[in-house]
């Protein structure tokens, strides 16, 4: 079970760091009650190194939120894969469905950078999700499908700790609204099939798959215990520590 936290956009650096201290604070005095259950938090860019720091003590991963699909060169604003990796980034998220909403952020991008990701030993969390009019349509699998084999083309891990996919259909991120158990479940059971093609059963059944879209503590228990679902990528719910442990409760 891996319980991840988004930070997205929000908190200035001594916000973020006060967070990351208040999970290791949680954490340390609690540790017997969390199972086999990991974290990982993707603060902002700019956070990452205080953010490191502040959970070196506990078992908690971190990640970026982007990054470019090169190694270096003349694209200003940008991050690279060799840049996370040298402050001991473990993971990057990619294909979030805000890139891929305001940046135009296309399939075939969301594979090189998962390629780069790869090359640099950084674990891609590759998000993928259905909108609403998709899911009206009947379209949602479909949809998801051509995301996964689209992010993954050319992908090679080889074990299941070398990918993470997180679902996050679009009309429940930031909504209030979940989507139901089940739905999500019948979700991760189409990606689960589309990673077992991929990769051979052995692996595939260990990949994590994150269900993502307004999980907080009081539905976490039912998004958790499906078959299929190995945790969270959290947003707003992590970014107070009580509601993001209170999440890893529910998954312990
Ligand atoms: O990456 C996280 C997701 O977009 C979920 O965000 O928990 O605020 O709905 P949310």
């Amino acid at each position: 079970m891996l319980v991840a936290g988004n930070w997205k956009m929000n908190t200035d650096v001594p916000e973020g760091r006060a967070l990351a201290d208040a999970i290791a604070e949680g954490l340390s005095s609690t540790a017997a009650d969390r199972g086999d259950v990991d974290f990982l938090v993707c603060p902002p860019y700019v956070h990452l190194p205080a953010v490191r720091e502040a959970l070196a003590d506990v078992p908690v991963a971190v990640g970026a939120q982007d990054m470019h699909a090169q190694d270096e060169g003349a694209y200003t604003g940008d991050v690279s894969a060799p840049m996370l990796s040298s402050i001991g980034c473990d993971a990057v998220i990619l294909g979030h469905s805000e890139r891929r909403t305001y940046y135009d952020e296309t399939d075939a991008e969301v594979n090189a950078k998962a390629q780069q990701a790869r090359a640099h030993d950084l674990v891609p969390i590759v998000c993928v999700g259905e909108t609403l009019e998709q899911r009206k349509a009947g379209e949602a699998d479909t949809v998801v499908r051509s995301q996964v084999d689209g992010a993954l083309s050319d992908v090679s891990i080889d074990g299941a700790d070398e990918l993470i996919v997180a679902y996050e259909p679009i009309w429940a991120i930031g909504t209030g609204e979940s989507a139901a158990a089940e739905q999500a479940q019948a979700m991760h059971a189409v990606i689960r099939d589309d990673l077992r093609e991929r990769y051979g059963g052995d692996v595939a059944d260990e990949v994590p798959l994150l269900y993502g879209g307004s999980m907080k503590p009081h539905n976490a228990y039912g998004l958790l215990s499906q078959p299929d679902i190995d945790g969270g990528l959290i947003g707003s719910a992590s970014l107070e520590a009580e509601s993001f442990l209170g999440i890893a409760e529910k998954a312990a």
